[in-house]
């Protein structure tokens, strides 16, 4: 994995202060909620991963250390200037960027040969999102994870987490105060 770093927390906040709503937060994601975040996933049989919203790509690069040689991560980012940088400052075969949204996740698995995906790792700020964007990304991820595997994700608001409820049988939702601002991790699972 070659890594450029460039200007990412720059860039990050000028595309916020430019769509707040679109990019959630004004300042990437710490160490600490990136790593409870990793913490879900068992990187050992993982081969299909997908991300939602890498943005200037912090969680994506943990991802790619911790993923196996031959697996695969699809990141869905939405917008043009992030998925350019990313683009350009991470070359890892492992990874393909996708320039659109993540309700699209079912397809672009279909276009790649896959019918499903062994973890979903999202920093979409869902809380503020349209109701229905999201409605559609959870339904979507529900119907592409395989049984058991994790849908980890953070959000500064739980008020949505009952829609989470629905399309899943199992969510767990734990505080994290070491991130800007303090936000809640949680990890949803379907049974088989
Ligand atoms: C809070 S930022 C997270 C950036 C980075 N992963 C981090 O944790 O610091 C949320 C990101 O989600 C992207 N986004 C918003 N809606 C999206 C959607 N429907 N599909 C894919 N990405 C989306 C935004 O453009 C932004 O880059």
């Amino acid at each position: 994995m070659t890594v450029q770093r460039g200007r990412p927390r720059l860039l990050f906040a000028r595309n916020f202060f430019a769509n707040p709503r679109g990019v959630g937060s004004v300042i990437p994601s710490s160490r600490r909620l990136t790593q409870r975040m990793m913490a879900a996933v068992d990187w050992t049989t993982a081969r299909t991963i997908v991300e939602y919203g890498p943005g200037t790509g912090v969680v994506t690069r943990a991802v790619l250390a911790r993923m196996a040689p031959e697996a695969r991560l699809f990141a869905f980012e939405t917008n043009s200037e992030f998925v350019a940088y990313l683009q350009r400052s991470i070359a890892d075969p492992r990874l393909t960027v996708i320039d659109g949204s993540a309700e699209t996740v079912a397809a672009v698995l279909a276009a790649a040969g896959l019918a499903s995906c062994d973890a979903a790792v999202s920093s979409l700020p869902f809380s503020i999102m349209p109701t229905r964007v999201r409605l559609r990304i959870v339904a979507a991820t529900a119907a592409v994870l395989v049984p058991g595997a994790p849908f980890v994700g953070y959000q500064y608001s739980t008020r949505w987490v009952r829609e989470l409820r629905r399309a899943f049988d199992h969510v767990t939702v734990r505080f994290e105060p070491r991130n800007w601002p303090p936000a809640f991790v949680f990890v949803a699972r379907r049974e088989g």
